[in-house]
C-alpha cells in the first residue's frame, strides 16, 4: 500500500511502514553508516515509539536491519523508547536514549552486539533517576552525550533537553565515569522565552533534541561551537534552531541565534555525527503536511531528511548541502543555456517528472526576483513556486517557497515559508532544488528550506519553468532525473 503512495519518497530514506520521527544514534561505525529512527512499525501514528535501524555505506542505499530498541512491557522505557544517542563506550557501542514511562522520560542505555544489530538494555535503567531537584521544568528529554579531555582525564558529558518555567528552554549539562552514575553541573545555556513569542526564531519553552558540536577545529581560523536545538511549546512550536558560540568548561556562550532550516517544522529534531572523513553530517525528520487520516491511510508516515554536511559560513553561521555522494544517482540530463531571464515565466518542457535535482547560478539586479515553478501541472492549476529576490538597495536578499497552489487538495498544509539571505555584492545565489515526490529541500547559498508538497495529479506529466521580474541574469542551469534509492520489494515492518 505505502510502496502505491504517489506522495512517498524515492531516494529519501522512509520507514518501511508505519510512523518514523527523529533521527537518532547517528553514527559512522567501522565503514558503516547507521541511522537509528523514531519509529512505530504498527500504524502511521505517533505512539509507543520503537528504535528503527538502518545502515547504509555510501549515504544513498539503505538497508533495514533488525528493529534496536521495543518499550519493555514494563519498567522504565515501557511507553516508548524516545530519542537519543550512540556512543563509543571503549568498543562497545552504546544507545543512551529517553524511556518514557507515563509522564516521565529520563536517560536510558543500553550495549549493543558488535555489529550494532542485538541491544540489552541495562538492568540499572534509567541512569538518571529524576530531573535537577529544586527547578521547575517544562520537561526531560532527548541527550546528547560525548567524551570530553584527553588522556586519564576524561569524562562523558551529557545534555538533556528541557525548558525552565517561566524562563526558558534550556540545556542542563550532566557528568559521568562510566554512562551509568551521573553528576548534575547545572544548566548549559538557558533562552528567553519572553522574546518574540509565536515568532520562527522563538526559543520556546523547551529545547528538544539539544546536539552540541565544534566546527573548524582542524582550521586555523578558528573553531565555533553551535548549540542545535528544536524550540518546542506544548504541541504548537516546532523548529529548529542553533546558537553559535562557546563551549567552554560548563558554560556555553553565544554569539547568535540562527534558524537552521527555513522550512520550520518541516525540518524538526535534526541530530548530526562526524563521520569518519572528518565531515559533520546531519538529518533531520520532515513531518508530514496532510491530516493525520490521510497518514492512517498510506500506511506510512515520516521522511527522513537527505544527509547534509555541515559547515561553517563567512558570514557566521552554517552553510548546508546535500551530501556529494547523492549525485550518484542522477540519471538524464538538460541543460538551458546561460543568458537574461528575459520574462516572468517559461516552460522547461525538456525538464519533467517528481524525482530531480536542479542546480542553478542566478544573478539578481537590485529589486529583481526569479522564480523556478516546480511540479506544475500543464493547465497550471498545481504550480509550487521558488522565488530568490534582491532588496531595492541590493543589500540583503529573501528565498520564499509558494505552496498556496501547489495542491488542489484542501485539507493539506500550503502555508508559504520563507526566511534571509545573504547574496554578497554582486547578487549572486546558487540554488539546489531536490524534488522527491512529496518531499522537497531547496538550498540557496548554503541556507535551507526543507518543506512538504501533496500534488494531487502526480500521475500526469508534471514539469518545470523558470523566469524573472527585473534584471536576472542565468548563468547555469542544470537538472537530472534521479535515480530510486529504495529496495522496489516489499520491505518488512519487522526486519
Ligand atoms: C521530537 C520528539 C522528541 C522525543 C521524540 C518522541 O520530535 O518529540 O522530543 O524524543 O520526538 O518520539
Amino acid at each position: 500500500r505505502a510502496l502505491r503512495d504517489p506522495h512517498r519518497p524515492r531516494f529519501h530514506f522512509t520507514s518501511p511502514g508505519g510512523w518514523l520521527n527523529d533521527p537518532n544514534g547517528l553514527s559512522h561505525w567501522n565503514g558503516v553508516y547507521h541511522l537509528f529512527y523514531q519509529y512505530n512499525p504498527l500504524a502511521a501514528a505517533h505512539h509507543r515509539i520503537h528504535w528503527g535501524h538502518a545502515t547504509s555505506t555510501d549515504l544513498v542505499h539503505w538497508a533495514d536491519e533488525p528493529v534496536a530498541l521495543v518499550p519493555g512491557s514494563d519498567g522504565p522505557d515501557r511507553d516508548g523508547c524516545w530519542s537519543g544517542v550512540l556512543v563509543d563506550d571503549g568498543g562497545v557501542p552504546t544507545l543512551v536514549y529517553s524511556g518514557r514511562h507515563g509522564e516521565h522520560e529520563l536517560p536510558c542505555v543500553a550495549r549493543g552486539s558488535a555489529d550494532l544489530t542485538y541491544w540489552i538494555k541495562d538492568s540499572a535503567n534509567p541512569v538518571i533517576t529524576a530531573p535537577p531537584e529544586g527547578v521547575d521544568i517544562t520537561a526531560f528529554r532527548d541527550h546528547c552525550v560525548w567524551r570530553e579531555g584527553s588522556g586519564e582525564n576524561t569524562v562523558w558529558r551529557q545534555l538533556v533537553g528541557s525548558g525552565i518555567r517561566g524562563v526558558g528552554g534550556t540545556a542542563f549539562l550532566y557528568e559521568s565515569d562510566d554512562l551509568r552514575s551521573w553528576r548534575y553541573v547545572g544548566p548549559l545555556l538557558t533562552g528567553d522565552a519572553s522574546q518574540n513569542q509565536g515568532e520562527l526564531d522563538w526559543t520556546g519553552t523547551m529545547w528538544e533534541c539539544v546536539d552540541l558540536f565544534r566546527l573548524g577545529e582542524d582550521e586555523e581560523a578558528g573553531s565555533t561551537d553551535v548549540l542545535v536545538f528544536s524550540a518546542w511549546d506544548e504541541g504548537t512550536t516546532h523548529h529548529p534552531l542553533y546558537w553559535t558560540g562557546r563551549y567552554q568548561g560548563d558554560t556555553f556562550t553565544p554569539t547568535a541565534l540562527h534558524r537552521l532550516d527555513y522550512g520550520g517544522r518541516y525540518f524538526y529534531a535534526p541530530q548530526s555525527t562526524r563521520d569518519e572523513h572528518g565531515r559533520r553530517i546531519m538529518f533531520g525528520w520532515l513531518q508530514e503536511g496532510r491530516t493525520d487520516e490521510a497518514n492512517a491511510q498510506a500506511g506510512w508516515c515520516g521522511v527522513m531528511s537527505l544527509p547534509r554536511v555541515v559547515t561553517l559560513a563567512t558570514d557566521g553561521g552554517l552553510h548546508q548541502a546535500p551530501v556529494p555522494e547523492l549525485t550518484e544517482l542522477r540519471r538524464e540530463r538538460v541543460e538551458v543555456a546561460p543568458g537574461r531571464l528575459a520574462d516572468p515565466y517559461t516552460p522547461l518542457p525538456a525538464v519533467r517528472g517528481d524525482q530531480l535535482d536542479i542546480e542553478t547560478t542566478l544573478r539578481l539586479a537590485p529589486g529583481a526576483t526569479a522564480r523556478l515553478v516546480l511540479r506544475e501541472t500543464p493547465d497550471g492549476a498545481e504550480r509550487t513556486v521558488v522565488e530568490v529576490s534582491r532588496s531595492h538597495d541590493g543589500t540583503d536578499g529573501t528565498l520564499r517557497l509558494h505552496r498556496e497552489t501547489s495542491s488542489l487538495d484542501p485539507t493539506v498544509d500550503t502555508e508559504p515559508r520563507y526566511g534571509d539571505l545573504s547574496l554578497g555584492p554582486e547578487g549572486r545565489v546558487d540554488l539546489r532544488v531536490l524534488v522527491d515526490h512529496s518531499a522537497l529541500e531547496i538550498f540557496a547559498n548554503g541556507r535551507p528550506l526543507t518543506a512538504r508538497i501533496y500534488p494531487t495529479r502526480p500521475d500526469e506529466a508534471v514539469g518545470v519553468g523558470i523566469g524573472a521580474d527585473g534584471d536576472v541574469a542565468l548563468e547555469r542551469f542544470e537538472a537530472w532525473q534521479m535515480a530510486s534509492a529504495l529496495t522496489d520489494g516489499p520491505r518488512p515492518l519487522w526486519p
